[in-house]
């Protein structure tokens, strides 16, 4: 438990003083941690091309910054220096689901607002640079002890020509010096610097947070693909314009008005949230099952004690709708019961032995088993 330490707040305690608003440290909040991967590990999945991974040297004031993006090979890392290093590869969970397990632990928050597990493994004085991240990140000590340096106020110019968002001048207003077991919360805006005092691991786990340019990309290409083109622009009734060429108030306000009815009333704007939310930065997408299963051999697979487990590269989210809900799955759409809803996006997903139940239940599992969204654990 995260939360759980002499003095730690509790999760509604965080929810309310902390999230989204100060940094928070925890020491101790896995204590004893051990990670399950290890630096060869991370180099392993460095070199795969499936993997995003990035290889980061530079120091802080010099801002002698090098950016490559992998997949790496043996030589790049032995060609690298004794220090100011660090290797970082995204969605570690996806790529190695075991460490899901510590994703769970953040059940306090919304399961779609988490984005992925991010490693970074670093030399001594290894960092990415002053910056400022848009997104909340809880940055897990796993090995190895870092230095972090935060400020709410600074100077927000970047270094320039350079490929990493880099402050060009930090000032700290308070530093920690994490141990592994320890994390540190950061919310969005608060400009940070994590420097590796020894060869170590940081575990990050950060959030989603799309923008407003995010949503309405996307809202406008589901539009297009589902809904033709939705409302056309209407003035009807308007009085005689008296100056040439000015979009007038009115207009503006009937502008306004279309982009609101889109989020209200003119699509079903519940459908394309939670199409969104449940596909956005999702790198690569589950693909429907070679082999179709039917509801017969999934009810003797799971008697056989077979579990049934979310594909890594599946999110899944679920809203109501009416009496019921709308489960979605990457992006695709099934109607359930909301019970049932919820139950499909707990890991493992566990079915109840009600058999007033079982035939709807086994039917929906069945079709996301054989879209790719869940697959049978035997
Ligand atoms: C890192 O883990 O090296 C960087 C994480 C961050 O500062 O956001
Ligand atoms: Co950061």
């Amino acid at each position: 438990m995260i939360f759980s330490g002499n003095g730690s707040p509790t999760p509604s305690e965080f929810l309310r003083e902390y999230w989204q608003k100060k940094p928070l440290l925890i020491r101790q909040a896995f204590p004893g941690f051990i990670p399950e991967l290890d630096a060869d590990d991370i180099a392993g999945l460095a070199s795969d091309e499936l993997a995003e991974s990035r290889l980061v040297t530079g120091s802080f004031p010099e801002h002698d910054w090098n950016l490559r993006y992998g997949p790496f090979t043996e030589t790049d890392f032995a060609s690298l220096p004794e220090s100011n290093w660090t290797l970082l590869v995204q969605d570690v969970e996806k790529h190695y689901p075991p460490v899901h397990s510590l994703l769970d632990e953040f059940s306090f928050l919304p399961s779609w607002r988490i984005d992925d597990l991010m490693v970074s493994v670093a030399g001594p004085g290894g960092s990415v640079g002053p910056h400022v991240d848009q997104y909340d990140a809880f940055l897990l000590q796993a090995e190895g002890t870092r230095r972090w340096q935060f400020t709410v106020t600074f100077d927000p110019a970047l270094v320039p020509d350079c490929e990493l968002n880099v402050l060009q001048s930090f000032t700290p207003e308070q530093e920690w010096v994490l141990e592994p077991g320890d994390m540190l919360y950061l919310p969005p805006g608060v400009a940070h610097h994590g420097v590796a005092l020894d060869q170590g691991m940081t575990w990050s786990i950060g959030m989603r947070a799309p923008s407003t340019a995010d949503l309405l990309q996307a809202l406008g290409d589901w539009l297009a693909q589902n809904r033709a083109e939705g409302q056309r622009y209407q003035d009807s009734g308007m009085p005689l314009p008296h100056r040439t060429g000015e979009i007038d108030a009115a207009a503006i306000e009937r502008f306004c008005r279309m982009l609101g009815n889109v989020a209200h009333d003119g699509v079903d704007f519940r459908s394309f949230l939670g199409s969104f939310l449940s596909h956005d930065r999702l790198v690569h997408e589950p693909a429907p099952a070679v082999k179709q299963l039917d509801v017969q051999a999934l009810a003797k697979a799971l008697e056989q004690g077979a579990t049934i487990q979310h594909h890594p590269w599946t999110r899944l989210a679920w809203l109501k709708s009416g009496p019921g809900a709308i489960l979605f799955a990457a992006g695709d759409e099934y109607s359930c019961p909301a019970d049932l809803a919820e139950k499909i996006c707990t890991r493992p997903v566990k079915i109840t032995n009600n058999p007033d139940q079982a035939k709807q239940q086994l039917d929906l599992i069945c079709e996301l088993i054989n879209q790719g969204h869940l697959y049978l654990q035997l």
